[in-house]
């Protein structure tokens, strides 16, 4: 049995704002890649070499970043989604790019530790009309959660108040082509969104089996600032060291550091895990564990850790360590020594800041 990939690369991003303002949100890097990539590289191990990408208003930034698929080893065939309403209206859209074949389809967004292989190599042996992918969770009432029976799932539920359990619905589906008829008489959900819970609740009100794999390793889903350095935290923990560019003799290097082509080390201290661009320049600074700097960021007589750092930024004399934090594309971070030490900021709409 051969599946076809649907990769979910359109959304609005809203509570990656303001980074999604000028950009698509599965195209932050983590360890300085895009999360999306990341996505690929997982379906591509699955052993899926034809993957449809939907995309929505950022079609064109994902189209050039991702390219035809070479680069991946698959053949991408892109399908703009008209707006964004719902997992199971992606699945809609994309009906005659899917025709009757089965298909894995995975959020652009989430990244996994152990790949996609274990819930598509389960899929393929069984009949199964679906099989999705769960994770334990402490408070699941922000999922869509599945109650299983014997290694079928008997019910799910999405953001439940009352969780029936604490397995999580994970952003990897496998579909046999009966998804398709549920979904084209689907009704949008409270939110006004197509739900893919409600879809593989009528397949199992259908009699059909839905089959469950549970994740090994880490899950983790970058909707959210904080989950993006969370992810950035876990996929350093897997980096080895790699020293391209320059590190002068007044400076400490400790740890699993990966530094980029003409970048420059002055005066410093990096304590890895950390993951270093092109042409960086760090004088008088020290950059703790799990930190990613973008090609072209210069930092200056400042201290920071476990932060994320997007290209061209520029971060000079702050006063107080960094940290927990990520900073978009060309930022300017900037400390004054001089007195009135009064802070000046312009910031872009829904920025956060906090002192
Ligand atoms: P979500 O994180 O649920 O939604 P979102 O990207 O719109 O973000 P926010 O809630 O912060 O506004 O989406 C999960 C993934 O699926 C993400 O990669 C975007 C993608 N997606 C689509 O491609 N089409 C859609 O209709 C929806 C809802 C999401």
């Amino acid at each position: 049995m051969k599946l076809k990939g649907l990769l979910l690369a359109g959304g609005t991003g809203s509570r990656l704002r303001p980074l999604t303002y000028t950009g698509a949100k599965q195209l932050i890097p983590v360890a300085n890649r895009p999360i999306l990539f990341y996505a690929v590289d997982a379906m591509v191990q699955a052993g899926i070499e034809d993957i449809g990408v939907i995309t929505g208003e950022t079609g064109e930034e994902i189209r050039a970043k991702l390219g035809t698929g070479e680069a991946f080893g698959c053949h991408f065939t892109y399908i703009p989604q008209a707006a964004p309403l719902g997992l199971a209206h992606a699945v809609k859209t994309a009906r005659s790019y899917l025709g009757q074949d089965p298909f894995l389809m995975f959020l652009g967004d989430n990244l996994l530790r152990s790949g996609l292989k274990d819930l598509v190599d389960r899929f393929k042996t069984g009949q199964y009309a679906a099989s999705i992918l769960l994770t334990e969770v402490e408070d699941p009432r922000q999922f869509g959660v599945a109650v299983v029976d014997q290694g079928r799932v008997v019910q799910l539920v999405e953001k439940p108040a009352e969780p029936p359990s604490h397995w999580a619905l994970v952003g990897a589906y496998c579909f046999s082509p009966d998804i398709h008829e549920i979904v084209e008489m689907l009704k949008p959900s409270k939110r006004g969104e197509y739900e893919i819970t409600d879809a593989i609740q009528t397949l199992i009100d259908q009699h059909k089996v839905v089959d469950a794999t549970f994740v090994q390793g880490w899950w983790k889903d970058t909707g959210r600032p904080q989950d993006v350095i969370e992810a950035n935290r876990l996929m350093l923990e897997d980096i080895p060291t790699h020293i391209l560019g320059h590190i002068d003799a007044s400076s400490e290097i400790v740890g699993r550091v990966q530094l980029g082509r003409e970048s420059q080390i002055q005066h410093s201290t990096i304590r890895g895990p950390v993951v270093i661009g092109d042409n960086v320049i760090i004088r008088d600074s020290y950059i703790g564990p799990y930190t990613a700097i973008g090609d072209g960021v210069t930092i200056e007589e400042t201290e920071l850790e476990n932060t994320v750092i997007l290209p061209e930024s520029h971060i000079s004399h702050v006063p107080e360590r960094i940290d927990q934090s990520l900073i978009g594309r060309a930022a300017v971070v900037q400390g004054r020594s001089q007195r009135p030490r009064a802070v000046r900021l312009v910031l872009g709409d829904q920025s956060r800041v906090d002192l």
